[in-house]
């Protein structure tokens, strides 16, 4: 099977000179049918209708169905006014690591906040979910030790057992039957909540039930389903009753909260052991406090308006019924992210073009996230569209579908 352009250009010899200049010539001569939906500028913040630039420097309204600020509260009143007061007291940076002078009592606020929201003793921020999930896979994890990965888990997820040396162990996608087989004593077994790709969700009791079998350690990262699954939004594990039963959770506050940064919550013991080990916050400098803020209030929001989380539920099960109505398959998704699957890369860039000309914003899957064969648009719900706005999006993904052969 021919690999795709991103995957021939990482692997091309020739030293860097040689591995940029092939991208470069690549992308000059014969870009992929995707790549202009990659670079879209967005003028303002996000909201159910945002104002685009184009590659082609045209500016136009689109349907924002590719963003995970699934609760949209980034324009919430209560999170501006949160903001602006930290400002105008904190400034504008941290400055400094945590153990440095980059810890305000906003912080600490915060990580009080988190524990009590995991039900766990501890918590601890990272500047961003990528890196945060780089320092504690690298900061609890030494060559000679072992993990069990899902293999769909996110890239962030791979990327700390990598750099930790551990011996890595991908298991096929939610196969339990397959890791109970293989799983070692007192290894570490990780998992999404939910899977980005897919929207599907880890069977986080069965993986509790596997981990207690074999006295391993369980990390579920559920950066897709904090603040949307589960009661009050406590999340995947909370939603198969297990919440108590995880060793480490994990999230960020970049997808549900739309903001930015991550954090671990578990025993104290293991997260003052990553205060020490996880080099992406011994060695890096704090998020700022007016982002703390913004999270502080936005999870108070989401504790005392229950309507946002009502309202996300609402329109997610409503646009993926209208979907599947339409005979498109959104591969069983249980989340806010809603796949469509399309099948080839080119087909997918074709369809995806159509659909940006009609003005409707969406993200892809493509290889190597994906199988070559199972390419497939990629829909974020948020809370704020309105049923109206879903019904008319599903209408002109019906027709540009049959126009490029997704659908019969
Ligand atoms: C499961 C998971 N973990 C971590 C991350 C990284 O989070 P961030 O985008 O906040 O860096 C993502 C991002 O999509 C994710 O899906």
């Amino acid at each position: 099977m021919s690999r795709s352009l991103f995957e021939r250009c990482y692997q091309a010899g020739e030293g860097i000179t040689g591995k940029t200049e092939l991208l470069a010539r690549e992308l000059a001569v014969n870009p992929p049918e995707y790549y202009g939906g990659l670079h879209m500028t967005l003028l303002e913040g996000v909201k159910p209708i945002t104002r685009v630039r184009t590659p082609s420097g045209d500016v136009r309204d689109m349907l924002m169905l590719g963003s995970n600020s699934f609760l949209n509260l980034n324009f919430h009143p209560r999170v501006i006014e949160a903001e602006r007061r930290a400002a105008e007291k904190y400034g504008s940076g941290a400055g400094s690591p945590p153990l440095y002078a980059g810890t305000t009592d906003l912080h600490a606020e915060l990580e009080e906040t988190l524990a009590r929201f995991c039900g766990t003793e501890s918590a601890l921020i990272f500047p961003a979910g990528y890196s945060g999930n780089l320092g504690v896979l690298s900061g609890l994890l030494r060559p000679g030790d072992t993990v069990f990965c899902d293999s769909m888990n996110h890239a962030s997820l791979f990327d700390g057992i990598r750099l930790s040396g551990a011996e890595l162990i991908p298991y096929p996608h939610l196969n339990m039957k397959y890791l109970r087989r293989v799983v070692k004593p007192r290894s570490m077994i990780v998992s999404d909540g939910v899977f980005s790709m897919e929207g599907s969700l880890a069977p986080v009791d069965e993986l509790v039930r596997i981990k207690q079998e074999n006295d391993a350690f369980l990390m579920i990262d559920d950066a897709h389903g904090f603040w949307v699954m589960g009661e009050n939004g406590r999340g995947t594990a909370d939603l198969f009753g297990v919440r108590d039963s995880v060793d480490l959770h994990y999230g960020t506050f970049s997808k549900a909260l739309g903001s930015v940064g991550g954090f671990a919550a578990g025993r104290k013991n293991v997260i003052d052991y990553l205060r020490y080990y996880a080099r992406s916050t011994f060695f890096s400098s704090a998020l700022p406090a007016t982002t703390a803020a913004a999270v502080l209030e936005s999870i108070r929001i989401v504790r005392e308006e229950p309507e946002h989380l009502r309202n996300l539920k609402r329109n997610r099960d409503f646009f993926q019924a209208e979907l599947e109505n339409r005979g498109f398959n959104t591969l069983g998704s249980r989340s806010a992210i809603l796949p469509v699957l399309v099948g080839s890369e080119e087909k997918l860039g074709r369809f995806q073009r159509m659909l940006f000309e009609e003005g409707i914003f969406s993200n892809i899957g493509t290889t190597p996230a994906v199988a070559a064969s199972k390419c497939r648009l990629r829909l974020n719900v948020m809370a704020t569209h309105s049923p109206d706005q879903l019904g008319r999006a599903a209408e002109i993904l019906e027709r540009c579908a049959k126009q490029c052969g997704v659908l019969p």
